[in-house]
């Protein structure tokens, strides 16, 4: 389906062409957001047919889906090479596998607690009554956030622990236009930690957040690099007050705006299993952390690769401005 509102990077029979023409099949499974991508081996390594078919099927779905894949750490960075410059994580680099900075390796949710000097019940505990397991884009208060995300299962629990995540240009192009006018003229400072309530005396993890404090501002309608759609740029875990407005108008308006951007209709919720890829476009959407699975104990083990992206630009034609911690390419 073509409509003549539809922005120039999303079309819709050019997607579908270069898909045919890849041998590539593209399957959606909700109505805004998400498909799984069949026929093609990404540990085989991409042709140009088949890089273009994800690509667009990536702009027009937002996250696309792929299973039953063999990809180790140096075809998964192959594989992301194909479409941008993968992250070095510099700061992250103990994540990291020996031999491979650009992957960021999470064994589960478990050891993060211990990390920062708490019990397993209490991280659980607190993890429930913060926004930290909330919808964020990743990296969201970084003054250039990544473009796009990679993340593979190695291993997964046999039920529970699903991602979910948001279409935010649908949820702003659902908005009514003026609300959407409005909002449009708006900024927002991002910063990391905001969702984090401190335990009463020390606390561990947010001296670790105080140490390394990340903060911008950013539009809150950007208007994406490539498909020109206009991205409502909520989220649950970053945005701490809308600029120039009071405290009270800003929460409000906050949590309107975090309503309408999770609403289900805009949600694809994806069941992992060994082998599965999602790839997604981390400019136009936001995404739910699993958080029904670490008081099961199964093991987790997932590897991520981000491709980096670049500064926003509003729909006012603004730039994004850092405001602590940030520079563009600098991780
Ligand atoms: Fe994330």
């Amino acid at each position: 389906m073509t409509t003549d509102s539809r922005p120039a990077g999303l079309d819709d029979a050019a997607a579908d062409e270069a898909a045919r023409a890849a041998g590539v099949r593209v399957q959606p499974v909700a109505g805004h957001i998400g498909a799984e991508i069949d026929g093609v081996d990404l540990a085989a390594g991409l042709d140009d047919a088949q890089v273009a078919a994800i690509r667009a099927a990536l702009w027009r779905w937002k996250v696309v889906f792929f299973r039953d894949q063999r990809l180790d750490h140096a075809g998964h960075v192959a594989f992301a090479r194909r479409f941008g410059d993968p992250v070095v994580l510099h700061s992250r680099g103990g994540a990291s596998p020996p031999d491979f900075p650009e992957i960021e390796t999470t064994a589960d949710r478990l050891e993060l607690g211990g990390k920062f000097g708490m019990e397993h019940e209490e991280w659980l505990r607190r993890r429930r009554h913060t926004l930290l397991r909330g919808w964020h884009c990743d990296h969201g208060a970084r003054i250039d956030p990544p473009a796009a995300t990679i993340l593979r299962a190695e291993t997964v629990p046999p039920y529970g622990g699903d991602t979910t995540w948001s279409n935010l240009a649908a949820a702003c192009a659902g908005l009514s236009a003026p609300v959407r006018e409005f909002v449009s003229g708006l900024r927002a400072e991002h910063r990391l930690g905001v969702g984090y309530q401190p335990r009463p005396g020390e606390d561990a993890y947010v001296r670790h957040l105080l140490d390394r404090q990340v903060a911008s501002v950013h539009p809150l309608v950007r208007v994406h690099p490539e498909t020109g759609e206009h991205v409502l740029y909520v989220n649950g875990y970053y945005v701490e007050q809308i600029t120039d407005l009071s405290r009270a108008e800003s929460r409000a308006i906050l949590d309107m705006l975090l309503d309408e951007a999770t609403r289900a209709e805009y949600t694809v919720r994806f069941r992992w299993e060994p082998g599965s890829v999602a790839f997604w476009d981390n400019r136009a959407t936001i995404h739910l952390a699993p958080s029904d699975n670490a008081h099961l104990g199964f093991p987790r083990t997932m590897h991520r690769v981000m491709l980096a992206g670049e500064v926003p630009v509003g729909a006012d034609g603004r730039p994004s401005e850092a405001v602590t911690g940030t520079e563009p390419g600098r991780w």
